[in-house]
């Protein structure tokens, strides 16, 4: 972990910060291509993970493509240099300006997630003089035995197209003029961590396009989304994930023939190679006994702890102290549901120590908000220390 090893430098910068470590994320990168290319597997990035441009610069140097779920997305992708033709939308509720802007850039795919969306495609695509190249996202009905709040794949998900409606409307999508059907896709959820989920994921895509090529349509490509999940209890064990054995079971199970296998991995990729680092406020002690330290952070730099219950583990990376005591760990903004972590072990906190809250690379800058006017948090990088 970076930031214990370099503890004494980053008093000197303003709290909180992001801190990335730059070379864990090259390593990372060189292990999801490296194993990708064992397969001939195309790698996107989940942008919505992390925008920090120049994680995104170093992301674009290894060559990975980028999954998108808005328009401004898109438009941040390209503007950061990615070649549109490697660029996927998804997302259940795209605008109509968001729908014109993607068919204008000539994306690789718009990953359409219901059928009225896909004939406004079509008529923007008409109006364009286009024929859109898009890909079904089909409700596979899996569960991915994660977090309830980060899963995406069940049959009553908001998510996708039920294999049912692609049925019924069978005709009516085969009669679009302005849209090639030219994928399937799915994402059942984030933070999957029991790796034989894949081996279901592989055997429902098998069974999608057997269902898919049986009603007519010809595909040429299947995005199985991302959703690799990583070691937030003990990082320093995993500070990269395990991709040769995600890939390892996507070869063995997945039967698609010789279409391509796309992946948009956002987790995956980001989150070891960023802290949050944070200042101690102020410790004090509620009538029931729960020493708080309050820190200068709060939800509105990292929300997954207020937003889905999510564990990151804290460390205080400046206290000598060999006394350790339990603390409830507490950010600054008024809701009583911004608290960081309950009654862990630290050494003798203090104001003015600073505390790590690790693996927050990934859904936390780009969920990070302004609610009671606080500033964004700045980023350090690696190399600047
Ligand atoms: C469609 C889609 N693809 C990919 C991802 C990235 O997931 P993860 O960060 O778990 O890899 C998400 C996350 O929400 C998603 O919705």
């Amino acid at each position: 972990m970076l930031s214990r090893k370099v503890a004494d430098k980053l008093y000197a910068f303003e709290t909180p910060f992001y801190l990335y470590d730059l070379d864990l994320l090259r390593q990372t990168l060189q292990s999801a291509v490296s194993v990708a290319d064992r397969y001939g597997y195309c790698l996107h990035y989940a942008i919505k993970a992390n925008y920090d441009p120049r994680l995104l610069q170093i992301i674009r140097e290894y060559g990975l493509g980028i999954d998108c779920a808005s328009g401004n997305e898109v438009r941040c992708a390209i503007e950061a240099g990615f070649d549109p033709k490697k660029i996927v939308y998804a997302g259940v509720g795209k605008r109509d300006k968001e729908l014109r802007y993607a068919i204008e850039q000539g994306i690789f795919a718009i990953n359409c997630e219901s059928i009225e969306e896909l004939l406004l495609v079509d008529s923007f695509a008409a109006e364009a003089g286009k024929v859109v190249d898009v890909a079904l996202r089909i409700n596979p009905d899996i569960d991915p035995k994660t977090n309830a709040c980060i899963d995406t794949g069940q049959a009553d998900s908001k998510f996708g197209i039920s294999y049912e409606e692609v049925q019924e409307k069978v005709e009516l999508i085969k009669g679009l003029k302005n849209v090639a059907i030219k994928g399937m896709h799915l994402h059942i959820g984030s933070q999957i961590r029991e790796l034989h989920v894949f081996e279901y994921l592989c055997n429902k895509v098998n069974a999608i396009v057997d269902y898919l090529v049986g009603l007519g349509f010809k595909l040429d490509f299947v995005d199985v989304g991302g959703g690799l999940g990583i070691n937030y209890d003990f990082p320093e064990n995993e500070p990269v994930p395990n991709f040769a054995s995600v890939f390892s079971i996507i070869n063995s199970y997945l039967n698609v023939g010789d279409r391509e296998v796309h992946f948009e991995f956002g987790r995956a990729i980001v989150a070891q190679c960023g802290e949050l680092i944070t200042r101690v406020l102020f410790n004090k002690t509620t009538a029931t006994g729960r020493k708080l330290v309050i820190v200068d952070s709060s939800m509105t730099e990292l929300i997954r702890p207020a937003l889905y219950g999510s564990y990151h583990n804290i460390e205080n990376i400046t206290s000598k102290s060999a006394n350790r005591q339990r603390y409830t760990i507490v950010g600054t903004a008024c809701e009583s549901t911004d608290v960081f972590d309950e009654n862990i072990t630290l050494p003798e906190t203090k104001r003015g120590d600073l505390l790590t809250i690790k693996s927050a690379g990934a859904y936390g800058m780009s969920m990070a908000s302004r609610y009671n006017l606080h500033d964004l948090p700045a980023a350090v990088y690696s190399d600047e220390l």
